[in-house]
């Protein structure tokens, strides 16, 4: 199954100002087995251009802002990530692309397997092909 959503964080906050939690099996509904984090993202830089078969992830942008570009293989959306209470949710085959990185962006990844290069099709005609076979078998 291949999806995502943008979700809205609670925000705790008081006089001395905001706080939000991330907890598995609450508001992350997946083992986080691994986080990563992007900054000082160059003017103009593009990144991600792949897909994963199996990876379940949440991006937020904690600081500053940045462009999700996420395609299932029949259409492409774009979502930009503005506030540290939203987070975007990604699972199963679809295509991202991130752009329009604000120099301060600071975009962290909360991850549901560890690093593994056999779970990323860098390849758009693969992912078509890959989207293509995997619809017509279920
Ligand atoms: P890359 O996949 O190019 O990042 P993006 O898709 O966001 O543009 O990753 C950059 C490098 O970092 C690449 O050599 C793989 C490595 N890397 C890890 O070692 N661990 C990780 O968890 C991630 C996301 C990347």
């Amino acid at each position: 199954m291949a999806s995502y959503k943008l979700v809205n964080f609670k925000t705790l906050g008081d006089e001395r100002g905001s706080l939000i939690a991330i907890e598995q099996g609450y508001n992350a509904p997946f083992e986080i087995k691994r986080v990563y984090y992007i900054f000082d993202t160059k003017e103009g830089v593009e990144r991600g251009f792949h897909a994963h078969i199996n990876l379940k992830q949440i991006a937020i942008a904690v600081k500053g802002s940045c462009t999700f570009v996420l395609d299932n293989g029949t259409k492409r959306e774009e979502i930009k990530l503005t506030n540290p209470n939203q987070g975007l949710f990604i699972e199963g085959l679809i295509w991202r692309e991130m752009k329009n990185f604000s120099f301060d962006c600071v975009l962290i990844v909360l991850a549901s397997e560890h690093y593994n290069e056999s779970d990323y099709i860098r390849d758009y005609n693969k992912f078509l092909e890959v989207v293509k076979n995997v619809s017509c078998i279920s």
